[in-house]
């Protein structure tokens, strides 16, 4: 990828795990100036070191146009959200998926930066209109659901709170455009498009193994050979998480009703640590 005139100049980021650190790879990739808040020096320095393997992944794969230092070195940490840099044009929370860790954050971050900042919430479920309401300026808030990997995924689900105006949504699709993905917009409501029937189809899968209608496998080639899906259902719920699944579920059957009630299976599963390719088994044994 190039550096991009229309990608953010100044970007901040909360939470450099898995996703926080996808995000300000491809910020800083596409030429931005990007600082990271952790929690703590070791944390700082994990994240950073997610960015810098990122990177070196991305050059072995022909995909930047500069060195992977070159572009490391447009990316800092801080330890608080206080040490922010006012002029970020974007700031967005990748945190743990907590609405009361996100709200916090999310406070404070609107204490630390101008008026005109951009915020987005990463979350993958939870409620965007709860988060803005902790705000004093929601109409520069809304939802940038990016997805895992970050740096090689096409898509960002924009995720628009009543009160997002209407530049908020100009400035997050630009800043999507710029990282070369695609954006579907939808509004706040439970899971949103991608997270609701995505789970709706993984929860069935794990009902139909739990029915003993087939063997993972067969469920997931059906979806894979018949219909085209890149991946069946069980090996993504082995990807994700069985425990983010679960999650999710829960978040999902509160909300929505009983059409999201996690399958015993996946409690049982779960509870037994076997949690998908992290913990070596899920659906499937993962060497
Ligand atoms: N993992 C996925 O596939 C995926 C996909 C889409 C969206 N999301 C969402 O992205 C968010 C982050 O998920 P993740 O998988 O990167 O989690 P993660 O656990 O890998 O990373 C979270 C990071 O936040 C840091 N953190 C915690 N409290 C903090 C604070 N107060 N200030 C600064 N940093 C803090 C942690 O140290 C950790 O590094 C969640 O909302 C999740 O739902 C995840």
């Amino acid at each position: 990828m190039t550096t991009n005139a229309s990608a953010p100049a100044v970007v901040g980021v909360i939470g450099g795990g898995r996703m926080g650190a996808g995000i300000a790879q491809s910020y800083a990739t596409a030429g931005s100036v990007v600082t990271v808040v952790e929690s703590g020096a070791a944390a700082a320095a994990a994240a950073l070191d997610r960015v810098a393997d990122g990177l070196k992944r991305a050059a072995e794969r022909d995909r930047l146009t500069a060195s992977p230092d070159e572009i490391l070195a447009r990316v800092s940490t801080v330890e608080s959200v206080d040490a922010l840099p006012s002029e970020a044009d974007l700031v967005v929370e990748a945190v743990p998926e907590d609405s009361a860790l996100k709200a916090g954050v999310v406070a404070a971050a609107e204490q630390a930066v101008n008026a005109t900042t951009v915020l987005a919430s990463n979350t993958s479920s939870l409620s965007v209109t709860e988060l803005a309401a902790v705000l004093t300026r929601p109409g520069r808030f809304l939802g940038m659901h990016f997805f895992n990997p970050v740096p090689v995924s096409d898509l960002v689900e924009i995720v628009l709170a009543p009160a997002t105006d209407a530049a908020t949504v100009e400035a997050a699709l630009r800043w999507t455009r710029c990282l070369g993905k695609k954006d579907v917009v939808v509004h706040d409501s439970p899971g949103f498009a991608s997270s609701r029937l995505g789970l709706a189809l993984g929860l069935e899968a794990i009902r139909m193994v739990e029915d003993g209608v087939a063997e993972p496998e067969a469920i997931d080639d059906a979806m894979r050979l018949g219909y085209k899906h890149p991946m069946g259902p069980l090996r993504l719920t082995d990807l994700v998480g069985l425990d983010v699944r679960l999650a999710i579920a829960e978040h999902l059957h509160a909300t929505l009703g009983e059409r999201f009630a996690p399958p015993r299976l996946l409690r049982e599963k779960v509870a037994q640590g076997e949690l998908g390719r992290k913990t070596g088994q899920g659906f499937y044994a993962w060497r």
